[in-house]
């Protein structure tokens, strides 16, 4: 809690090309917090560099980010919008986590197997430890609720283990954090294999679709999604391809499953994906030409990144003068 509001945390990596999993699983739901609660949203770069990455690029991909965020209705003047790496006590509270955190819980985390098994060559420790840090970036702010997908859940878990283990040892330090996820979009699969998660790394590029693509990728790529042989419209297990699309559809229009169902009773899987496409570049198009203003404007996008450091800061130092004091440090001279 700070300034008497409950306060929201929640961050994305500027590594690939965001999917459309990432608009409606975080982003999207984003938006919708701001008037309730105290909201930092940040571009999490330190996370990044787990996996190498070429420095111009990392730094266009970067500040895209930060500007997507605008475009996608966040007001930097209510949220709190920044880069980790402006903010240094992600790191030293990232480090501290470290050492509560057992070697056993980081290797149990799928994220950590699964990228240890895609980037076999650089197995290196940030790797290993990214969930004490994403740790830090939560309970660093007194956050209450984090609004993620579904496939970040094991990575709150052990936010939540650890916020109860240092609260345990020194007494209430941090708000132990829950994981807020969206009535749709919790998890958008692959239009390709409707059993896979929607992934920036997917070789395949039918089977994503990336926020930047053209409205004519995006149909065409719902043209080429895959389904099944059953014929109906209908949110069930043994129909995940259809279901995933009726997932889409619904996030991109508010509308309920049911509704859904009904709407398309009857009607064939050709209109039916027509329409989801249709839906899907609804909501992307604004938020292209957006970003295409919002980039443009250098100055204003400074001035964003230079306050909302400081913002994030001051608000960041109040847990760490408590986290410092109550683990033993040494209390820093006041500069005059
Ligand atoms: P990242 O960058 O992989 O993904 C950003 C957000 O997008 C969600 N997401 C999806 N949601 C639904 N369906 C999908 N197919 C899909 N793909 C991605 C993710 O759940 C996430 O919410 N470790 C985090 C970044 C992070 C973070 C944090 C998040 C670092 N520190 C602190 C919250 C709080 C990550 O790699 O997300």
């Amino acid at each position: 809690m700070f300034d008497d509001k409950k306060v929201i945390f929640s961050g994305m990596q500027a590594t690939g090309n965001l999917t459309l999993g990432n608009y409606l699983g975080a982003l999207k739901n984003w938006v919708k917090l701001a008037d309730e609660y105290m909201t930092f949203y940040c571009v999490v770069d330190l996370h990044s560099i787990t996996i190498r990455q070429d420095p111009a690029e990392f730094r266009k991909r970067a500040r895209n980010l930060l500007a997507l965020y605008i475009a996608a209705g966040l007001d930097p003047e209510k949220n709190c919008i920044y880069y980790q790496s402006h903010n240094p006590d992600h790191a030293e509270l990232g480090w501290i986590l470290d050492c509560y955190t057992y070697v056993g819980e980081l290797q149990r985390m799928t994220q950590y197997k699964d990228k240890a098994a895609k980037h076999a060559d650089n197995i290196n420790a940030g790797l290993l430890t990214y969930p004490s840090l994403m740790a830090a970036d939560i309970l660093l702010f007194q956050t209450e609720y984090v609004p993620v997908g579904v496939d970040q859940k094991q990575h709150l878990e052990l936010a939540r283990n650890l916020a109860e283990r240092f609260n345990a040892i020194y007494g209430d330090t941090f708000v132990v954090p829950d994981i807020w996820l969206g009535k749709t979009g919790r998890k958008i699969m692959s239009l390709q294999e409707p059993d896979k998660k929607m992934s920036k790394s997917d070789e395949n590029p039918n089977a994503s679709i990336y926020l930047m693509d053209d409205a004519d990728t995006i149909r065409r790529k719902f043209k080429r999604a895959v389904t099944d042989s059953v014929g109906v419209v209908r949110y069930c297990e043994e129909q995940p391809g259809v279901s995933n699309l009726i997932d889409i559809y619904c996030a991109c229009t508010d509308k309920t499953t049911e509704e859904c169902e009904k709407e398309f009773a009857g009607l064939g899987y050709g209109q039916f994906k027509e329409a989801v496409g249709e839906a899907v570049v609804g909501v992307l198009q604004p938020l292209h030409d957006r970003f295409e203003e919002i980039i443009k404007d250098k100055d204003y996008l400074d001035k964003v990144i230079l306050e909302n450091a400081d913002k994030s800061y001051y608000y960041a130092e109040k847990t760490m003068r408590k986290v410092r004091k109550k683990i033993g440090f040494p209390e820093r001279p006041r500069r005059s």
